[in-house]
């Protein structure tokens, strides 16, 4: 049965941008009462213009243990996590791809996830749930992606696992593909950009990039629909079936 959103607390780690902004405006959208949380007071002050009065903000690096649980402790219970924290260190050709490159990788992904999830449970009411974000390249075999595939698949990994430990909390991940964010436009020029955009498109069934708008569609049904839990949801335009 689909939960009624309106009345619940989410709140979005790497809301402040990209998928996780757009998370929290759909989520917020829906009837929740949502905070974000990212480590730049530049971007969080953004966010929260986009956001309804109320919404919460905390500028937290997500490698703080302490400034995690305290941003934790000063939102309170709340229902629904979201976590949506950048990754994207550990790219390139696998020879070229060294194991303090890969460990970045995991550092900036996959510990981030797990330091904020375990902090979590302690303010996630029971009937609530945990979305991660995690990434197309875990499940398709894309040359110089190996990196992102083993930080990504480590997550898909522990969804289901999780999701029989946690019950009746549920626990998700939306897998995107490629999806136009403030990530791409940061990472290279225009020009660039445009070309890499094309290239992406075409060789998706939908022949286009993807929004951080149907990303967040994804996670607000997750976090609403209370019959889902252990799921990954591949929110690629049907990347995941292969050129
Ligand atoms: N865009 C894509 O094509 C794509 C595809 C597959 C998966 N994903 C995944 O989707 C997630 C979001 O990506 P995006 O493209 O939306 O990126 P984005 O626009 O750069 O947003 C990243 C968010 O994470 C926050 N963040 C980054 N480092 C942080 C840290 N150390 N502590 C706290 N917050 C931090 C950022 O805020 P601050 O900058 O203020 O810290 C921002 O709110 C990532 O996990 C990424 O791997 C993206």
């Amino acid at each position: 049965m689909t939960q009624e959103l309106k009345g619940s607390r989410a709140l979005v780690f790497g809301g402040t941008s990209g998928i996780g902004l757009a998370s929290a405006r759909a989520l917020a959208a829906s009837g929740a009462a949502v905070g974000v949380v990212g480590s730049t007071a530049g971007n969080l002050e953004a966010a929260l213009k986009a956001l309804p009065d109320g919404s919460r903000g905390f500028a937290v690096d997500a490698a703080d243990g302490a400034a995690i649980a305290g941003a934790l402790a000063d939102f309170g219970a709340f229902d629904h996590l979201v976590v949506c924290v950048g990754g994207g260190s550990a790219i390139g050709p696998y020879r070229d791809l060294t194991e303090e490159k890969m460990r970045a990788g995991f550092d900036n992904k996959f510990w981030h996830y797990q330091r904020i999830t375990r902090a979590a449970l302690a303010h996630l009411r029971g009937a609530g749930s945990i979305t991660w974000v995690t990434g197309a390249a875990a499940r398709l075999a894309i040359r110089g992606m190996a990196g992102l595939a083993a930080t990504n698949g480590a997550l898909h990994a522990m969804v289901g696992p999780l999701a029989l430990e946690l019950a009746p909390l549920r626990v998700n991940a939306v897998s995107p593909g490629f999806i136009d964010t403030p990530y791409w436009r940061k990472a290279m020029p225009e020009a660039a950009r445009e070309k890499l955009y094309a290239d992406m498109a075409a060789v998706v069934p939908v022949r286009r990039v993807g929004t951080a708008e149907d990303v967040a569609g994804a996670v607000v049904m997750l976090a609403a629909n209370g019959f889902f839990t252990g799921a990954i949801l591949d929110c690629d335009g049907g990347r995941h079936l292969g050129a």
